[in-house]
């Protein structure tokens, strides 16, 4: 996996524990302040295969319209057909394009913009810019899934912090877009919605994996060793190493958490300064 490209094989990896981490608590309140709403015009920034589309979708009361944009052309057209056929969905439109010119474009109409596993990818400035344009349009955000820089397992290795801290430092690379936010992205969102006069509700969206989830694992342990290896060449052969004891520990029993957030940005009612 390069930092500007997302293969689909990566995605499909990752939706079960996607799905299983995603703080369900805050599906309620979205859907009820959507009652209050003629339409369900559902924007997803950074779509991918449509991943968020089948989380949310199924949940959501009512008739809706989503509006799925990536810049990677590949993924969208794989979130076709059975991929988006979920109940209550109405039409499904793909757009190519990028977040700062077709994703921010597109926010005047949408009742809810959301994204998925996306915003540790963006920019401050980008994400300022969501948070007046959602305010404009009076869209509600739900950003899920946003990478806090915790990676934790239950059996320590000594050189467990080296590799998390190069790979938060990694994160912060540019993506595109400028440096990305990488681990700060998540309480940044909430910073934005809130300084646009949202109500904000920042909770933990965990990975919790175990045996069953040995392949994401083992993904996970691959590309924190060529992220380091990019970040720390120096320590070449320590990161090596490092990798071969956490592929072994992959291979047995094991507990790993990797951190995420979600936030839900409800936008202030009439009235309201
Ligand atoms: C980690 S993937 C998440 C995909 C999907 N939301 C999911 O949960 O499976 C990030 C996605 O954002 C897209 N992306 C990243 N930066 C983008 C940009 N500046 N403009 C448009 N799409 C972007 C990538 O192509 C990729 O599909």
């Amino acid at each position: 996996m390069s930092e500007e490209s997302f293969s689909p094989d990566w995605l499909a990896l990752r939706e079960p524990a996607d799905h299983r981490a995603r703080a369900a608590d805050l599906v309620a309140p979205l859907v009820e302040w959507l009652e209050s709403r003629q339409s369900r015009r559902v924007l997803d920034l950074g779509s991918g295969t449509g991943s968020n589309l089948r989380y949310l979708a199924p949940r959501l009361r009512g008739e809706q319209e989503w509006t799925l944009v990536d810049r990677d052309a590949d993924l969208l057209d794989r979130a076709t057909g059975a991929a988006v056929t979920v109940p209550g969905v109405a039409r499904v439109e793909r757009i190519p394009g990028e977040l700062d010119r077709e994703g921010l474009g597109l926010v005047p109409g949408s009742d809810l913009v959301t994204a998925s596993a996306l915003l540790d990818l963006v920019t401050h400035e980008w994400l300022e810019r969501l948070a007046a344009t959602c305010r404009a349009a009076g869209s509600a955000a739900l950003l899920a899934l946003t990478w806090d820089g915790v990676i934790n397992w239950a059996d320590p290795d000594r050189d467990d912090e080296l590799v998390a801290a190069a790979v938060r430092s990694h994160q912060l690379r540019d993506k595109r877009m400028g440096p990305a936010l990488g681990p700060a992205a998540g309480q940044a969102a909430e910073r934005a919605f809130r300084a646009a006069g949202y109500d904000t509700w920042l909770r933990p969206s965990p990975w919790r994996l175990q045996a069953a989830d040995a392949s994401l694992a083992r993904a996970l342990v691959d590309g924190w060793e060529t992220a380091v290896a990019e970040q720390r060449p120096a320590d070449a052969s320590l990161i090596r190493d490092w990798a071969q004891n956490r592929r072994a520990t992959v291979a047995s029993q094991f507990a790993l958490e990797v951190g995420h957030v979600d936030l839900l940005a409800l936008p202030p009612g009439p009235g309201a300064p």
